[in-house]
Parts: structure tokens; C-alpha cells; sequence
């Protein structure tokens, strides 16, 4: 984002007060701030905190004849190339849909044609109001960029969604915009790492997969110009920077988290996702029995998010499933390939020889409906490079 321009329009909400995060992320990234505080605004953060933080001057007043003189309302939403607006108010949201132009926030989202994108951040029942709902969709219709908001527990108690888009998630929204390259506009969903099935409190269930591949995959896609959404469970490998992170730590909390984010263009199912779940987790860690009786546990099956996405009705135009076999990897890929409806498997050999679960390297076999397709061994950066590519040909 090195020295792209953001009009950052902070309205009145208590997420505001997430925004000075948002404002060192994106300076961090290299973008330039000009922050306008709506007079709502400035109840929940101040200008010189904001000021300091985005290294400008705040604009608040429309009818500042010493702004004026130094930059007119026009030229100073003209001059950015991005207008963010966060929070955005079911008031700032109405008063975009109908145009209004009554303070210097609105007067300048109505004066522009610059690209805006709006974060919006309401109660549950404001959001899912027919008139807030109205007045989004106009506003898309207008071109707006929508950025969340997410489904949450509410600064008033209530939960639902309403609730403000992550720092992270904006960051990744807006990086996504400046981003060029085959992949620039596509949103692709990439699963990672393992997921941790709980037996109680403090013991669980999991696998040795370290996320590196699904994290190696997630940043070749965004450098192809793709806004990465990563799901990823508790990996080892940290996740790369500039793509929209939700962590989860369960089979069901990344099923949840994968439908909430369809649709999307394609989705990368790179997770080694726990098959079975412990039935009926116990709430208190369980104690030793005295008596020498062990603990008996029950299994129940997860659900397949590869191939619920696959059979979707928001299904991506590709989905791409990973297979690791410790045996027949060709045949079991290939089998899975149908069993799942996705378009590709990406099979490995993960046999504890070979040092490919945990290690730096991989060998993959690429089975589509034309056929398998064998690479060489390579870096796991290299495999993701590749196949990142081939990903962007297939949806271009
Ligand atoms: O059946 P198996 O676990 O070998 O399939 C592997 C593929 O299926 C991977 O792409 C993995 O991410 C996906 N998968 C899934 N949900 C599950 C199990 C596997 O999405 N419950």
C-alpha cells in the first residue's frame, strides 16, 4: 500500500474505538492516512489521538474557512484513492443511500468519485432493519464496497450481526484493493493447519499437520492479487500478513466460519481436519479414578467441509481438496477426488519417512477429471507458487 492515500471517514460508534488499531495497520503497510471525524465521532475517540497516530490533521468541520483556504471539501475527497468509512453508522449509511450532504463526512462521500468502502457498525436489529438493508443495497448497487460486519456479541449485550468488521479483516479488505495481479478482485478461501477437538477443558484431540502449506498457499495467492480469506486451526506456522485471518480451533467452528464466508471464487481446503470429534466433551477436566478405571471416550463423525462446500449452493467455482495418504496416495486421492465433487486434490505421501507433514518440502500429485498430474519434490513456498498460478489460470 506503499503511499496510496486513504480518506479514513470515522463515524460514531463504539467500534471507533477500535480504529486507532486500524490507523497504525494500515500506516504500517505504508498507506497514508487523512482522517475525518464525524462530530458522533469524536464521542468515542479524539482527534489528537487520531491525529498522532495517522501523522495529519483531522478533519471535522465543513465550515472551517482555514480548511477551506488549505483544501476544499471537493479536492480533499478527490485526492485519496480510497474513501474508508469505519465505523459506518446505519445513519452514515442512510444518509449515503439518499445523498445528503450535511457535514463534512457526508458532503464528502457525496462529492467523490473515488471508490469507498464502508465497515459497518450497528445492533443486530438496526442491521437487519428493511431500511438498513435498503439502503445497503442501494448502496452496492452505487458500487460501495461492503467490509463485514460480523456476526458477535454486541457492546450492548445483544449478539448477532452487526458487529464491526476485525482490524485485520479491514486491513486485509484494503490491501486486497490495491493489490494487482491475475487474482486482483478474486476472493479465495484457504483452510490450514489442524483442528483441535476437545476431550475436556484442557485436553484434546489433534494432528501434526503445522499449517505451513495452507499458510505458504494463502501468501502466494495474495501475491497473485487475491483477498485471502484464512481460516486456519491452531497451526505452528504463523499466518501470513495481509490476508483476513479468522482462527478457529474445531471441525465445526471452521465449517461455520467457511459458510458464513461463502461465496467466494475458490475455495482451498488445505486443513488437516479432525475426522471424529469427541462425543460429549466433558465440561470439568476429568480426574484420575482411583478405582484404576480408564475413561471411556466416544467418537462422532465431523462434518466434511470440503465436501459440503463442494456441493454447496453457493459452491466456489473451484474447490481444491488436499489428500495425505500414508498408503496407495493415486488411488485413495483419486477416489476422494469423486467421493468429495471437488475440481482438483492436491495427494501427498505423508508417511513419517518422507518428513513432508511438519517439513519444509513436499511432493504432490495434482488429480483433476483429466487426470494426475506428478510434480518433482520441491519447497513447500514452491508448491503453493505453482499451484497458486495454475489456480489463477483456471479462474481467469
Ligand atoms: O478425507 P480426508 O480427511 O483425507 O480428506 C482430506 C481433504 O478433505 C482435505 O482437503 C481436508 O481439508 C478436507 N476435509 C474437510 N473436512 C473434514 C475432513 C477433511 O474439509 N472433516
Amino acid at each position: 500500500m506503499n503511499d496510496k492515500h486513504i480518506l479514513l471517514i470515522i463515524s460514531g460508534g463504539i467500534a471507533a474505538v477500535k480504529l486507532p488499531g486500524l490507523i497504525r495497520k494500515l500506516s504500517a503497510q505504508g498507506a497514508r492516512v487523512t482522517p475525518v471525524l464525524t462530530q458522533s465521532g469524536a464521542q468515542f475517540v479524539t482527534p489528537l489521538s487520531i491525529a498522532a497516530l495517522a501523522r495529519s490533521k483531522v478533519y471535522t468541520e465543513l465550515f472551517d474557512l482555514t480548511e477551506e483556504a488549505q483544501m476544499g471539501h471537493i479536492e480533499l475527497s478527490r485526492a485519496a484513492d480510497l474513501i474508508l468509512v469505519a465505523p459506518a453508522t446505519a445513519q452514515v449509511m442512510a444518509k449515503m443511500a439518499q445523498g445528503m450532504a450535511d457535514d463534512l463526512a457526508s458532503t464528502l462521500l457525496l462529492a467523490t468519485d473515488t471508490p469507498v468502502m464502508i465497515a459497518p457498525s450497528m445492533n443486530v436489529r438496526m442491521w437487519q432493519h428493511p431500511a438498513t438493508q435498503r439502503n445497503l443495497k442501494r448502496l452496492q448497487d452505487d458500487g460501495v464496497q461492503l467490509i463485514g460486519p460480523n456476526d458477535g456479541e454486541m457492546a450492548c449485550g445483544e449478539y448477532g450481526p452487526g458487529r464491526m468488521a476485525e482490524a485485520d479483516e479491514i486491513l486485509a479488505q484494503v490491501a486486497g484493493f490495491f493489490r494487482s495481479g491475475p487474482l486482483a478482485g478474486r476472493h479465495v478461501l484457504v483452510t490450514s493447519g489442524p483442528t483441535h477437538e476437545p476431550i475436556d477443558p484442557v485436553r484434546y484431540i489433534a494432528n501434526r499437520s503445522s499449517g505451513a502449506q495452507g499458510a505458504a498457499l494463502a501468501t502466494a495467492l495474495r501475491d497473485l492479487g487475491a483477498l485471502v480469506s484464512f481460516v486456519t486451526g491452531p497451526a505452528r506456522v504463523p499466518p501470513p500478513s495481509g490476508v483476513e485471518v479468522h482462527p478457529v480451533q474445531t471441525a465445526q467452528e471452521m465449517l461455520a466460519v467457511v459458510e458464513r464466508l461463502l461465496p467466494v471464487d475458490a475455495a482451498i481446503c488445505a486443513a488437516a481436519v479432525a475426522d471424529w470429534r469427541v462425543e460429549g466433551a466433558h465440561a470439568q477436566k476429568i480426574k484420575k479414578n482411583p478405582s484404576g478405571d480408564f475413561p471411556i471416550l466416544e467418537f462422532a463423525e465431523n462434518p466434511d467441509i470440503l465436501a459440503l462446500v463442494s456441493a454447496h449452493d453457493l459452491r466456489p467455482q473451484l474447490v481444491v481438496g488436499f489428500a495425505a495418504e500414508t498408503e496407495n496416495v493415486i488411488g485413495n486421492a483419486a477416489q476422494k477426488l469423486l467421493r468429495k465433487g471437488c475440481d482438483w486434490i492436491v495427494a501427498n505421501d505423508v508417511t513419517p519417512q518422507t518428513g513432508i507433514m511438519g517439513g519444509a518440502h513436499n511432493k504432490v500429485t495434482l488429480i483433476d477429471a483429466d487426470g494426475t498430474e506428478i510434480w518433482d519434490e520441491m519447497p513447500k513456498t514452491d508448491v503453493a507458487r505453482r499451484l497458486a498460478l495454475r489456480i489463477a489460470d483456471d479462474l481467469t
